[in-house]
């Protein structure tokens, strides 16, 4: 890698900065302004210094939550100045007592007075609670609450426990609330949000996907223009989203490469082929399914597994890459979930997750594109569904990089990889046929390593037991099992015993992650 430069695609209209204080639910608080169309962009605490957020021009900031005291010294603060630079703040939860603790207010730590769930709030006239009712439902969660508010600010809500569920100055355009307003169960927690954006900021709802995908066509056409880009395309969403805007944006200098480890569903490969030759992008498709397998060989381990797959992606793609020439740039579908994410980056590593992330690393571009680094994954649907491309694709279920590779217990052999893509084609019709496709957000077959006696016509039969999951969650961190209905279940079972020898058994995945993880591998 040569250079790390990133060709921006910076917005300019009005934005809200999302100061991240480690609480759990940053990503929400931005998805919420973002849903009432105002660009917000989330930044550590202990990442953007007080200069940057003046320079940035943002029109309103908020404190996210925290798990921590402000007493704490080892919890996060920031520079007390940032009060006083003329920015409406809203404070939430940790960030509120913080607001308060900064301003020279008390925070108190009861047992007594915690809260957990929801809670009646009462609420006074305050430019924050335009359009709500007197009483309401929020969602609290704290130990710690503001015992006395600073010099300056008056109190503008309680609940039954809590004497300061809410405190404003007005004056200075601060504001503080002790519940979550980004989560559903705060009935107002929308027109708060709404009230502060609009109302208290003065932002206009600007931030429109039609507009960003028209914005980003026109400065990579301008930013590109007389460059190479290269791009690995998975057939997932992200990848060809920013393909697909690419390429309107650049045409054949664009260059996609999709690497077939043979280890997609099935008939996978074909169909992302079929749609991307329909849009005539410069596609290249690597059938590389005999030199993954050899690799794989005799390998069991779950980790090694991931780990051979991700290095002979880079392999390929690289060999491949080597005979286009000077290439200057790098796309990658990086969404922002992803930027956030590794922003943080200190949770455990439970399963090495392959991606593209580590192709620059290893070969030499002048920089690296990243069309949808701004976005929300739903965001990027939205623009996907506006390039053109079909619903499914766009809506496509998530797929790990590895594939495959990690639904076959044991080891993976061609033989193996047939069945289970045999399996999983079933279960994903019958699942189809009743019309439940949105009743799980992720399902699939798993090929155990098990083998059990059963009994066909007269005969003993030998085979693998395929095991059947589906989950539905939010976030993909934590899931439950899906309760399928049983007619489904049933059918899918008799159709895979019946119509792929080899597998004699099937059983159904009822394990919730935690403890389970969603893949088996
Ligand atoms: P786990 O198994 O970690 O899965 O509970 C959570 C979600 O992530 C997907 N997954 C992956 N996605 N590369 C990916 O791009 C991977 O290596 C990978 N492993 C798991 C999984 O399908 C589920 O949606």
């Amino acid at each position: 890698m040569t250079s790390k430069e990133k060709q921006s695609n910076e917005y300019s209209a009005d934005r809200i900065l999302v100061l991240d204080f480690g609480g759990q639910y940053n990503l929400l608080i931005a998805r919420r302004v973002r849903e009432l169309h105002v660009y917000a962009e989330i930044q550590p605490y202990n990442k953007i210094s007080i200069e940057e957020i003046q320079q940035k021009n943002y029109r309103g900031i908020i404190f996210t939550g925290g798990p921590n005291s402000v007493y704490d010294e080892k919890s996060p603060h920031y520079d007390p100045e940032i009060l006083d630079l003329g920015i409406p703040i809203l404070g939430i939860c940790y960030g509120a007592q913080l607001m308060a603790w900064m301003a020279g207010g008390k925070v108190s730590s009861a047992e007594h007075s915690s809260e957990y769930g929801k809670t009646s709030i009462f609420t006074k006239t305050s430019a924050l609670f335009k359009n709500m009712p007197e009483e309401s439902i929020c969602w609290m969660s704290h130990t710690d609450y503001i015992s006395q508010v600073p010099e300056g600010f008056v109190i503008t809500s309680h609940s039954v426990k809590c004497p300061c569920a809410a405190m404003e100055n007005e004056e200075k355009r601060l504001y503080g609330v002790q519940f979550h307003p980004e989560v559903t169960h705060t009935v107002y927690g929308k027109t708060i949000l709404s009230n502060f954006i609009f109302g208290i900021c003065g932002c206009n709802a600007a931030w429109h996907m039609e507009d960003f995908a028209k914005r980003s066509i026109e400065t990579y056409r301008e930013s590109l223009k007389g460059k190479k880009v290269l791009l690995a395309l998975s057939g997932g969403v992200d990848s060809s989203v920013a393909a697909l805007l690419l390429h309107q944006a650049i045409g054949k200098d664009l260059t996609c490469i999709f690497v077939d480890h043979g280890l997609l569903r099935k008939n996978e490969g074909d169909l992302v082929e079929q749609i991307f030759r329909k849009f005539d992008l410069n596609l290249t498709r690597i059938n590389a399914k005999d030199r993954f397998l050899k690799k794989l060989k005799g390998i069991t381990d779950p980790e090694k597994k991931r780990k051979i797959i991700g290095e002979e992606f880079i392999r390929v793609f690289e060999d491949e890459a080597k005979k286009l020439g000077k290439i200057h740039v790098l796309a990658q579908g990086t969404i922002y979930p992803d930027v956030v994410e590794s922003g943080r980056g200190d949770s455990a590593v439970i399963k090495s997750h392959h991606n593209v992330g580590g192709l620059p690393d290893v070969m030499s571009f002048d920089s690296i594109a990243e069309p949808l680094r701004d976005l929300f994954k739903d965001e990027v649907r939205e623009v996907g569904l506006q390039l053109g491309l079909p619903e499914e694709l766009v809506y496509r279920q998530p797929f790990p990089g590895p594939g495959l590779a990690v639904r076959i217990i044991g080891e993976i052999t061609e033989e193996k990889v047939k069945l289970l893509q045999d399996a999983d084609l079933i279960f994903r019709e019958e699942i189809t046929s009743a019309g439940i496709d949105s009743m799980p957000s992720q399902y699939f077959a798993v090929l155990t390593d098990l083998r059990s006696v059963g009994v066909m016509g007269d005969a003993r039969t030998y085979g693998y037991t395929a095991a059947l999951r589906a989950i539905t969650t939010e976030d993909f961190m934590t899931a439950e099992w899906t309760r399928l209905p049983y007619e489904v279940l049933e059918r899918a079972s008799s159709r895979i015993t019946n119509e792929v020898p080899g597998i004699s058994r099937v059983v159904y995945d009822i394990t919730s992650k935690p403890p389970a993880t969603v893949e088996w591998e």
